[in-house]
């Protein structure tokens, strides 16, 4: 196979030969003629996705480009890093995976455990699941009147949201009064619409908008994900500079030069052609964890879809798993290399860590370990990766690697703009709509009918009536109440 390796004009690099026949045999591995195959597909639909960006859709495309929105979170931020201790953010999927991949891959590790004034910004809480358990344990850990409550969702009427907002909420009232309440809250939501619109707009709560024409997967460079990384201290224009820059290098047609579409067109090959139902993405870095699993979500829920846009049933998609090198070594890595050849592996590998820790030399009683002597972790855990790849490949499982040649704002700019154009891309190869998430609304119908929320009766009495010719109720007696 010709030309595996795919550098782009952004400093992010790939290497996909042991996704390639050659590496792994013709049964597994991807040929040049299917690559080949695919180009004036891949071209065509690039033109679409261009001309439909011409005509006002694709908004995703635009976000790294509102340096007004920069100047007013930046203004706002900088006076919440001085004034507050901790931060919570309400918010869930899309509204706030972003925010915590970025903060996860950029902030000091521990950054909620350093002292004031060593930590840049606030503590940062995470209010996503309504878990009651964790959800009174922040409220038990943040001292309320030091506290910013900044409340997330682009719908405005996320139950798990909303629930745990207005507990949240609730507490702050009680601990410094309504008045001052308003003024330690922050709404991110839908400009005209939604009931936070209508919260926000009653209350006086400062916002800041979710642009419109994007889904929550697809927020992470707009306000969604910038006020909290600029809370903790991040370099946001970074961050929409390396966006830009990964734009600029996926502007051409080419399914060889064009990463993104690169990526795009392995993983549909894999999927499709050679039964590869599952990506695993591996970064061997656990400030990238949190990467992984952004875009498990974005895409899961982009790609897994039950229509084609011409309405045919085609249950589409590929199932998204995230790991960690090295550790997922002891853990998946046994299932990857001899379970099921059901996967396409993705390892992200960082050229220079952040840090440098030498490994002292072993005692003497143990000449066993003199190989790690002289060494370094760093080191070490990229040698794991090359070591994983080859493994890997010898055991015909096919996997790419993602390089970057360091972890900082501009490469995670990098990092989202280039999978979100990937998804874009191997939703018009599947034939789908990648946006709009059908399977979650229905579930999100139900929990409002089974709450009790008005309008939803009709589909609260079909939940909960007894199945036909059984005392067996579609749903336990509990959710019924
Ligand atoms: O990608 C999406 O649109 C979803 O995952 C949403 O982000 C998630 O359901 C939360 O929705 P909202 O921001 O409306 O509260």
């Amino acid at each position: 196979m010709t030309g595996t390796t795919a550098p782009t004009s952004s400093r992010i690099s790939i290497d996909f030969y042991n996704a390639t026949n050659q590496a792994v045999g013709d049964r597994d591995g991807i040929t040049d003629a299917q690559l080949d195959g695919l180009a004036g597909r891949v071209a065509i639909e690039h033109a679409r996705i261009h001309a439909e960006h011409a005509a006002g859709e694709q908004r995703w495309m635009d976000l790294p480009d509102d340096m007004a929105l920069v100047d007013e979170i930046e203004a706002f931020a900088a006076e919440a890093r001085e004034r507050y201790s901790d931060f919570i953010l309400v918010g869930i999927g899309g509204s706030s995976l972003g925010a915590i991949a970025t903060i996860q891959a950029l902030a000091h590790p521990f950054r909620n455990a350093q002292p004031n004034g060593v930590r840049i910004g606030p503590r940062l809480f995470v209010l996503d699941n309504p878990d009651p358990e964790k959800v009174q344990a922040t409220l038990d850990t943040v001292d309320l009147p030091n506290t910013l409550i900044s409340v997330v969702s682009k719908s405005g009427q996320t139950a798990e949201t909303m629930a745990n907002f207005l507990v949240a909420r609730q507490a702050l009232v009680d601990a410094v009064g309504e008045e001052q309440a308003v003024k330690q809250i922050v709404a991110t939501t839908d400009n005209r619409s939604g009931l936070l619109r209508v919260l926000a707009d009653s209350a006086g709560y400062r916002t800041f908008p979710v642009p419109d024409g994007v889904d929550g997967r697809q927020t992470v460079l707009s306000a969604v994900g910038l006020l909290p990384a600029a809370l903790a201290g991040i370099d946001i224009r970074q961050l929409l500079a390396g966006a830009a820059a990964m734009r600029a290098a996926t502007q051409g047609d080419d399914i060889r030069t064009n990463p993104a579409y690169l990526l795009a067109a392995l993983s549909w090959l894999a999927d499709t052609e050679h039964g590869k139902s599952i990506l695993v993405t591996m970064p061997y870095a656990d400030a990238l964890y949190g990467l992984a699993d952004w875009f498990r979500q974005l895409w899961a829920e982009s790609l897994g879809k039950r229509l084609s846009t011409d309405g045919r049933e085609v249950f589409a998609g590929q199932t998204p798993i995230k790991s960690l090198g090295a550790i997922d070594q002891h853990s998946q890595i046994q299932l990857y290399t001899e379970g099921p050849n059901d996967k396409l592996i993705s390892l992200i590998a960082v050229g220079a860590y952040r840090a440098t820790v030498n490994i002292p030399t072993p005692p003497a009683e143990t000449p066993e370990l003199a190989y790690l002597a002289n060494g370094e972790l760093g080191q070490l855990l990229d040698r794991e990766l090359l070591a994983t790849s080859w493994a890997l490949r010898e055991a015909k499982r096919p996997n790419l690697t993602i390089t970057t040649p360091t972890i900082d704002a501009f490469a995670m700019g990098e990092f989202f703009y280039l999978l979100q154009l990937q998804t874009v891309m191997a939703g018009a190869l599947y034939g789908i709509n990648p946006f709009g998430q059908p399977g979650v609304e229905a579930g999100k119908n139900a929990t409002y009918a089974l709450m009790g929320r008005e309008g939803y009766e009709k589909l609260r009495a079909d939940l909960t009536e007894p199945v036909a010719g059984s005392k067996v109720y579609r749903l336990t007696p509990a959710a019924q109440n």
